[in-house]
């Protein structure tokens, strides 16, 4: 099966089995990214968290999950829904374990997982959130690339794609702890693409600019809040900084992780892409 993601570029991702963290929002990246890539011919296993987090932070959609893994199937591929906490090891090796033991093979990883809340003024962060932070954007993917090396290995290779961001290119006020997570995934991407490249695995990373997700809702609002302006003129605001003009959408995104994923990218790694709309990083 194929899709034309821009017009020059032919993605077929018809022969692999795909695993995608954070994957149960109806407006997330995860979910657009899973359906661009079943339409695009993989076997899509959709991860995320099982229920919200203990610390009550309004993490975790569960019953989004199986709609993801429905919609995937609904473009004529395998998929399935699994429970994973990211930030627990045992429970990503078992995930991957799993999707061998269903499929025999993992040859693309889409780490998109993450959380806003180390977003806000820097000495206000607590360590929670700090610590926090640093578990599910960088751990996360951490755990992920371990479980999933050996099986790539085997088979030949892979493609990891890490779901950066803007925030990873540059520091703007009020964005600390997950500006400071951010840089961290673009140091882990360009390690493991030297590391496993010899290995046939190519590692690299998207960073999304202003897209309209849940998670960009808070942003919106921190800025409402520091504009002294309602949330449609901050959402407004923010989209006149963009050249190409306004938000993107989760496909925008999704677009690009479906051409890293596939053998189209097969000379690319370890690129940090920005895929802002032009949109430029801060400091
Ligand atoms: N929306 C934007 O403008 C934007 C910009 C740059 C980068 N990003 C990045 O894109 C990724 C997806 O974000 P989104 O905007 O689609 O928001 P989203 O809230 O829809 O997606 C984040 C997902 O991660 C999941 N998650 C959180 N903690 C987890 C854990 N411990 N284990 C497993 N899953 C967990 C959430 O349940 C959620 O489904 C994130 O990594 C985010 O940092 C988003």
């Amino acid at each position: 099966m194929l899709i034309v993601a821009p017009d020059w570029m032919v993605v077929d991702l018809s022969s692999k089995v795909v695993i995608v963290t954070g994957a149960a929002r109806d407006r997330g990246i995860g979910r657009a990214a899973s359906i661009m890539m079943a339409k695009a011919g993989a076997t899509v296993v959709a991860t995320d968290l099982a229920q919200p987090d203990p610390d009550n932070l309004g993490l975790g959609q569960p019953a989004g999950l199986e709609r993801t893994a429905e919609l995937c199937r609904s473009h004529g591929v395998p998929a399935m829904a699994l429970a994973l906490d990211v930030t627990d090891p045992a429970a990503v090796r078992g995930c991957v374990d799993t999707v061998i033991d269903a499929y025999g093979r993992v040859d693309v990883v889409f780490n998109n997982a993450g959380t806003p809340v180390g977003i806000g003024g820097f000495i206000d962060i607590p360590d929670l959130h700090w610590n926090l932070s640093w578990q599910v954007n960088v751990m996360g993917m951490v755990y992920m690339i371990r479980s999933v090396v050996p099986f790539m290995r085997e088979s030949g290779g892979g493609s990891i794609i890490n779901n950066a961001s803007i925030a990873g290119l540059g520091a703007v006020a009020d964005f600390a702890a997950y500006t400071t997570t951010k840089f961290a995934v673009i140091g882990l991407t360009k390690s493991a693409a030297v590391d496993f490249g010899p290995d046939g695995i190519r590692v690299n990373a998207v960073c999304p600019g202003l897209i309209q997700t849940q998670m960009a809702d808070k942003e919106i609002e921190l800025y409402a809040d520091s504009w002294g302006v309602s949330f449609e003129e901050s959402r407004d605001r923010l989209a006149e900084l963009v050249p190409v003009g306004g938000w993107g959408t989760p496909e925008d995104i999704a677009d690009a992780v479906a051409w890293l994923a596939s053998d189209s990218s097969k000379y690319v790694s370890g690129v940090a892409l920005p895929v802002t709309g032009g949109l430029a990083p801060g400091l």
